[in-house]
């Protein structure tokens, strides 16, 4: 018996909070229990030891990166305690590809110690870019959702007294592929580990949002130009400085950017729900 639905998510530039918790949401309306949001974007709230238990049911959410979970924030969500937990994995990507990152949450979270009812891939507005899946979550993923929420409260009235099977999701199985192999126009692998964020100085105003929302505590709280930590391209500080101060100037990030809108911004990728196999 489900008696809260818990809405945890890792969205820097929130297009996965928005999908997260619609389906939490709605899940708590067709359940009628209580709803609670987690967000774990920053390195504060991700300090947490999280506990779950047999009556909750949580709707997990985390971004694409290249393909993968966020390598260096995908240990937090190993840390999750399930404790039998019902669970639903939610991977958000830039309408290029999700590639293994549904299979691979998908996993981290049965470790966990969760019970997988269902999993869904979602498109998010591209991080890097303004017209990547400009939008998305739109109007008609959110339509979406609400069906998916309708299909996992069904889902789940179908488990009664039944075994919970495996759910099965696109993606290599582990070790994994490798990650997404970024390149230039011109085809030329690329690293934009070293690409940083830049600060236009006329704009900026000193007021120290962009370092309270970094995912990686990686700007300088008291001179907000100066990264010192590690960054991972997770796009909090650009696109929600309210100065659009921020942005990046390295050729190959510019150029692998470039290159994505080419590729896949006149196309459009739909949602993609799962279900687990009942016994
Ligand atoms: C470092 C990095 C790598 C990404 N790699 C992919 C990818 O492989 N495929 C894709 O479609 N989108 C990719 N994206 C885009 C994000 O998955 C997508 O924009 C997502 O909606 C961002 O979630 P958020 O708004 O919750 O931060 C990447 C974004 C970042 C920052
Ligand atoms: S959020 Fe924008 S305006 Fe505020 S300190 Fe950062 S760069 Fe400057
Ligand atoms: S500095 Fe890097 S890690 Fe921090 S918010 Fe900006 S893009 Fe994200």
């Amino acid at each position: 018996m489900i008696q809260r639905i818990v809405a945890v998510y890792f969205s820097p530039t929130r297009t996965t909070q928005t999908v997260t918790t619609a389906l939490a949401q709605q899940l708590a309306e067709t359940q009628g229990c209580p709803y609670e949001e987690i967000d774990i974007t920053t390195p504060a709230q991700r300090r947490a030891v999280l506990q779950f238990s047999e009556t909750d049911l949580v709707v997990f959410g985390a971004p694409v990166y290249i393909g993968r979970m966020p390598n260096l924030i995908s240990p937090y969500f190993k840390t999750l305690c399930g404790h039998g937990a019902w669970a639903v994995p939610v991977a958000v990507y830039g309408n290029r590809a999700y590639d293994d990152g549904l299979i691979e949450l998908r996993d981290i979270l049965e470790e966990d110690g969760f019970r997988l009812i269902a999993a869904g891939a979602f498109v998010g507005e591209h991080t890097f870019s303004r017209i990547l899946g400009a939008g998305r979550p739109d109007h008609k993923d959110l339509e979406c959702i609400r069906e998916f929420a309708t299909g996992i409260a069904q889902h789940l009235s179908l488990l009664t007294n039944r075994l919970v099977g495996k759910l099965n999701v696109p993606g290599t199985p582990y070790p994994y592929a490798g990650f997404y192999p970024a390149t230039d126009q011109q085809q030329k692998r690329i690293d934009i580990r070293k690409a940083l964020p830049q600060t236009n100085a006329s704009k900026c105003n000193r007021c120290g949002l962009c370092a309270t929302l970094c995912a990686m505590e990686a700007i300088d709280p008291n001179d907000c130009s100066q990264i010192i930590g590690k960054c991972i391209k997770c796009g909090a500080c650009l696109k929600r400085c309210p100065q659009g101060a921020k942005y990046f100037d390295d050729p190959q990030y510019l150029s692998h950017l470039q290159l994505l809108e080419e590729k896949f911004s006149s196309r459009r990728c739909e949602p993609e729900l799962f279900y687990c196999d009942i016994e």
